[in-house]
């Protein structure tokens, strides 16, 4: 049997030979990369597509565990190599060194304590977690019975969870007393309380203790962690699961309406997460990975639990924050676990970057071989302090684009192997084919061209469905062109065929890399009850790379104070999270709109940027006097 080691590709000719083969024979290609896992039984079809429904189902019939393949395989080979190094957020506290044999057993217990709730296969569990070990421990556990984990990001508010465990009928929550973040202490389980109050389907609450701050108890709900696993065995059989079998759910902002419940499931998920983590990184054993993102995000689940795992990999999660207790914390823990792979956003280098080079200078950085960028585009300022002070000149960036609905990275350079180029995701991963179209779906066939980025074929980490709304999946992803996944980006490709994201082309702002849709955010802000009507975009900022700004139209124009700013900000807190704040409110009397109602959104992006001469014809607006009076608040 092969390893999955044997499918990292070392070169660029071997990269532009298996680009070939993937894309000639897609279905002998990922079968052949399929056979380097434990399958309990062997697919009878590997693929079957049709996105007009859409449906796309990868190795069909095939049976079995991911658990399996992420743990019970390594912790047999190699039962003391490091799974997991976790640094807490206090750097005075101790760190934890997890191996493969104990990563297992921990997670086989708290199945087991799982199962004692009645936990079963295909019951959804919700998990609202700081990153310590035992969220891991959770989300393997979760999948090691078949009960489908949904992972909260603990920065969203009570309302925002229990939209969330409520979309999805989750039986279990899964939380703490509370989250270590920098200086501040969350109290995780009183917004649990909170989102509790409207959660019917929730049964059983289970608190792990890492503040040790006094709680509410409820004794009929609330199970502490470590009562829920005393006694219980180390041994639990992986539930077999079928290939297309949901593996989990984790919620994304769409530019519209609820937040989006994508379903990943077990095989085509382990197959591609594993494939795509050891080529992009270029992983070799013994080597150090630290991705800095949240098991909350997409990234964590792919990049610091199943790809690392699947792999054999060590990873290490860190529960704390760049900035504490000082803007050196990356760097110090850099130095202190000898990390060789270091996958951040542009967001925090951008961060990074605002600080006196001398807390880079103190530590030894010599152990990175591979540096990556997620989660946003990453401008030419960025790429450029990253590579020089980071990278010393001399590091690969692999700049990584993906989505939570594409379960893995789709375009992004193979670190060292192929070429890169400063603020270009660069190239397609084996097996995927980008297509560039424009807005009426030409397809774009220039060798160099811009336009909207769409997938042609499918991959086996695609996301399968939306939660309990299919027909919004189809909706989104595959009615602007159909036949194609669209993902929601727009995109530039030079002569070489490197592909440059350029940003959204929908309603979704993407604030410090977190996607945020603005339909729901002004929702929220009409909820206030002096306020008529309201409008969000997107604009610039040096470090978030966008922020956000709110146009509000009052019912009393008297009414426009700072203390309402507040208000507002609060609503938005409260239904979303702090994230979802706007940085800029401004109080207006009319929204520039289309003869036929429409606010022009386009105008609105561009007085946010101030780019007052730039608005293009506005005389055929139903109130082009509203665009002068926005201008004379700036
Ligand atoms: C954006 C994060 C440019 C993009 C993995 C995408 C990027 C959205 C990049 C998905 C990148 C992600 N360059 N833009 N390297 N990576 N994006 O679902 O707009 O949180 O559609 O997944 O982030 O964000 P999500």
């Amino acid at each position: 049997m092969k390893s999955i080691y044997d499918f990292q590709i070392k070169s660029k000719e071997e990269f532009e030979i298996v680009q070939d083969k993937s894309k000639k024979y897609p279905e002998v290609f990922w079968s052949e990369v399929a056979g380097a896992f434990k399958w309990n039984s062997v697919w009878d079809k590997v693929l079957e597509s049709d996105w007009t429904i859409p449906r796309t189902k990868w190795f069909i019939n095939g049976k079995l565990n991911i658990t399996e393949n992420c743990l019970d395989v390594h912790a047999k080979s190699t039962p003391d190599k490091l799974a997991i190094l976790w640094e807490p957020n206090d750097p005075n506290a101790d760190s934890q060194r997890i191996t493969y044999e104990e990563l297992l057993s921990k997670v086989c217990k708290f199945s087991n304590g799982l199962k004692s709730l009645g936990v079963k296969k295909g019951d959804r569990i919700c998990l609202y977690m700081p990153m310590v070990p035992e969220l891991t421990v959770a989300v393997l556990a979760c999948a090691r019975i078949g009960a489908i984990h949904s992972v909260v990001f603990a920065g969203f508010s009570s309302k925002a969870l229990s939209a969330r465990i409520n979309d999805s009928k989750c039986r279990v929550l899964i939380t703490a007393d509370g989250a270590f973040r920098g200086n501040k202490i969350i109290d995780l389980k009183s917004i649990c309380d909170d989102a509790l109050l409207s959660c019917p389907s929730i049964e059983k609450t289970v608190v792990f203790e890492r503040t040790l701050k006094k709680i509410k108890w409820n004794p009929k709900t609330d199970i502490r962690w470590d009562d829920l696993i005393q006694n219980m065995s180390e041994d639990c059989l992986p539930t077999i699961m079928d290939s297309e079998d949901m593996l989990f759910i984790l919620y994304t902002s769409g530019s519209t309406g609820k937040p989006k419940g994508m379903v990943h499931t077990c095989g085509g998920y382990m197959v591609y997460t594993a494939y795509s983590f050891l080529n992009v990184f270029q992983y070799s054993p013994g080597d150090i990975y630290w991705c800095t993102a949240d098991i909350g995000w997409i990234t964590g689940h792919s990049y610091m639990i199943y790809g690392p795992l699947l792999a054999g990999a060590t990873t290490l999660h860190f529960e704390g924050i760049p900035s504490y207790p000082n803007w050196d914390r990356f760097w110090n823990i850099c130095e202190k676990y000898k990390v060789n792979q270091f996958y951040t956003a542009p967001t925090a280098i951008r961060s990074l970057a605002k600080h006196p080079k001398e807390l880079i200078s103190k530590y030894d950085l010599n152990s990175l071989k591979v540096l990556g960028s997620v989660g946003e585009p990453i401008n030419e300022e960025a790429w450029h302090w990253y590579d020089e002070n980071i990278g010393k000149n001399k590091l690969p960036i692999a700049d990584t684009w993906w989505q939570t609905e594409t379960g893995g990275i789709l375009i992004s350079s193979l670190a060292g192997v192929t070429d890169q180029k400063p603020t270009f995701a660069t190239q397609a991963l084996p097996g995927i084919v980008p297509e560039l179209v424009d807005k009426k779906g030409e397809v774009l066939k220039d060798k160099s061209a811009e336009g909207i980025l769409t997938i042609t074929a499918p991959w086996p980490s695609i996301a399968r469905t939306i939660y309990g709304n299919h027909e919004r999946y189809k909706e989104v992803y595959f009615s602007a062109f159909p036949g194609k996944y669209f993902p929601g980006d727009g995109a530039l490709r030079d002569t070489k065929g490197n592909y440059r994201i350029t940003g959204r082309v929908d309603d979704v702002v993407i604030v410090s890399g977190h996607n945020l849709g603005t339909a729901p955010i002004e929702n929220s802000i009409n909820e206030h009850p002096g306020v008529a009507e309201s409008a969000v975009v997107g604009f610039p900022h040096e470090i978030k790379g966008n922020a956000l700004m709110a146009y509000v139209i009052l019912y009393d124009f008297n009414l426009k104070t700072e203390s309402l700013k507040d208000e507002i900000r609060t609503l938005i807190s409260n239904s979303i999270g702090p994230i979802a704040k706007p940085d800029k409110i401004l109080f207006v009397s009319g929204l520039p709109k289309t003869r036929s109602g429409k606010i022009m959104r386009r105008i609105l992006r561009k007085l946010a940027n101030n780019e007052f001469n730039d608005l293009g014809d506005v005389s055929t607006l139903l109130n082009p006097e509203v665009v002068e009076e926005i201008k004379g608040q700036f």
